[in-house]
């Protein structure tokens, strides 16, 4: 039997100011204060960060940035390197999720550099991964996964210079409501685990956590969270709120 804690990461988005994220951070350090048998992690937008991170120190819920930079410093107007998040108080960092795929045109090699730069500077990652509607649709969901864990993971070697976590989320069930069926997480989720078995070694790839993401809910999360295979859950939408983002952590425990 593997020993994967579960992580339950809520990923803010764009949303919330600094007084808003401030106070809902409040919220949960005090509602989940107890909770020792699951690792809980928010993901607040870069400017609220400091803030966030103040409001948590010495909390059991850790705070991650949504995006990095691939370098450490240089003349990238707009840009925030892995460096200045972990000093903003990152101990995490999102990477290659579909919204910064989509909309913002990384590929799979950028995704790739921005988990080097991260472990570099030993922030822990979060890699996400996911087929369209459309690649399901035609059958193309295992060659893109493939390619995203390929070319997203070159030349990373075991152990590594920080965590890594895989959150498989499937792009039409991010924020559209209708989460992937139990059946599809585990079908995705073994197939996942014996990549990164083969690519890592069978210790490693036993022991690294796999999320799911998309449509994570209070209703749904119990029944997601016991599907063999999802180590956590990385939700959007849901953790907005203190109580339903609470309601999911709850549910893994
Ligand atoms: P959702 O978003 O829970 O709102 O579907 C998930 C995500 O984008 O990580």
């Amino acid at each position: 039997m593997s020993e994967r804690r579960c992580f339950i990461a809520g990923n803010w988005k764009m949303y919330l100011t600094t007084t808003e994220g401030v106070r809902l951070a409040q919220e949960l350090r005090n509602l989940l204060t107890q909770v020792r048998k699951v690792d809980i992690g928010v993901f607040p937008s870069a400017l609220l960060l400091s803030a966030v991170a103040k409001k948590l120190e010495e909390s059991n819920i850790v705070v991650g940035a949504q995006n990095a930079y691939a370098k450490g410093f240089g003349a990238f107007t707009g840009e925030n390197s892995a460096s200045q998040l972990k000093d903003a108080g990152a101990a995490w960092c999102l990477v290659g999720h579909s919204e910064r795929r989509k909309i913002f045109g990384e590929t799979d090699a950028d995704c790739n550099r921005k988990i080097k730069e991260l472990h570099g500077e030993g922030v822990n990652v979060i890699f996400c991964l996911g087929e369209t509607i459309e690649e399901r649709e035609a059958g193309t969901t295992f060659k893109v996964l493939e390619r995203q864990l390929r070319v997203g993971l070159e030349g990373l070697k075991a152990p590594f210079p920080a965590d890594l976590v895989l959150a498989y989320e499937p792009v039409w069930a991010i924020g559209t409501g209708r989460n992937a069926t139990p059946d599809q997480v585990e079908e995705v989720h073994c197939w996942i685990r014996d990549w990164l078995k083969e690519r890592f070694g069978a210790t490693v790839g036993e022991a690294l956590r796999i999320q799911y993401g998309g449509s994570v809910k209070p209703e749904n999360a119990a029944q997601l969270l016991r599907v063999k295979n999802v180590d956590g859950a990385l939700v959007g939408g849901a953790s907005l709120k203190a109580d339903s983002f609470v309601a999911i952590v709850k549910a893994a425990l």
